[in-house]
């Protein structure tokens, strides 16, 4: 794994980030605005609100395994702690009120901290993949054009963790390939699907306010699933193809 590559990354995507229009009036119905503001709010506190750090047992084992390996952790949970930030003026734009706690929240961050390192790193990589449908349905369908532009830059981050974390996992010798690389593959579908039954559990009623439909949520996740595991299999299979990150795919 190139770490030099991956800082002078994460340092140039600090550049160019145009603040959306956070004063621009409001044109959305209240039909779309009820649900969005409970569902803005939870992921305000879900995406970077909590602790920006990995926090399992044995999280210094990763983060701690180089000193580059440690900037790139932290460069990481930086730009989570930038999501929350835009989506607390979100939040402040439709009037939302900003939780402070959930329970849903302490049981995924109570999970975090009982598991190993490497159950902690999949669990995040599984929620950034699925939140990538969140926001590429919000960006598609709402009509507010700052909460549009706020989506677009979570998404371009989000495409490098992603990429991150595929980079990571090939460096580690994991692909989709052989007997172990296809238990690895199934377990990753199945947690995969637990994460976004999750999230259209409790954001499908706003995703569905504002116009997606739940074939269109199932076929994006199946495409992002799919997609990752398929570039992961061709970045072990050619290590000279890995280029980071990908390109956003809208
Ligand atoms: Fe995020
Ligand atoms: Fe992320």
């Amino acid at each position: 794994m190139n770490h030099a590559k991956w800082i002078a990354y994460f340092h140039r995507n600090r550049e160019q980030r145009p603040e959306p229009d956070w004063a621009a009036p409001i044109a959305l119905p209240e039909s779309v605005l009820k649900p969005l503001r409970p569902s803005l709010a939870e992921y305000q506190l879900g995406d970077g609100g909590g602790p920006a750090c990995l926090i399992a047992g044995d999280a210094e084992q990763f983060r701690g395994s180089s000193d580059a390996m440690r900037q790139i952790v932290d460069l990481w949970f930086a730009e989570e702690r930038e999501h929350s930030r835009l989506l607390g003026r979100a939040v402040d734009r439709i009037g939302a009120r900003r939780v402070k706690g959930h329970w849903s929240f302490t049981a995924f961050l109570a999970c975090r901290r009982a598991m190993g390192v490497r159950a902690e790193l999949q669990v995040l990589l599984l929620v950034e993949i699925v939140s990538t449908v969140y926001y590429r349905l919000i960006r598609r369908h709402c009509t507010d054009q700052p909460l549009r532009d706020m989506c677009s830059l979570i998404l371009r981050d989000e495409a490098g963790h992603v990429a991150f974390h595929r980079d990571r996992l090939a460096s580690a010798g994991v692909s989709n390939w052989g007997l172990g690389g296809t238990l690895w593959e199934l377990q990753f579908r199945l947690f995969g699907l637990a994460a976004a039954a999750m999230l259209w559990l409790t954001h499908g009623r706003c995703l569905r306010a504002l116009g997606a439909r739940p074939m269109e949520f199932c076929r994006e996740i199946h495409r992002e699933l799919s997609r990752f595991v398929w570039r992961l299999g061709r970045t072990v299979q050619v290590p000279s193809r890995v280029r980071l990150p990908e390109p956003l795919v809208a």
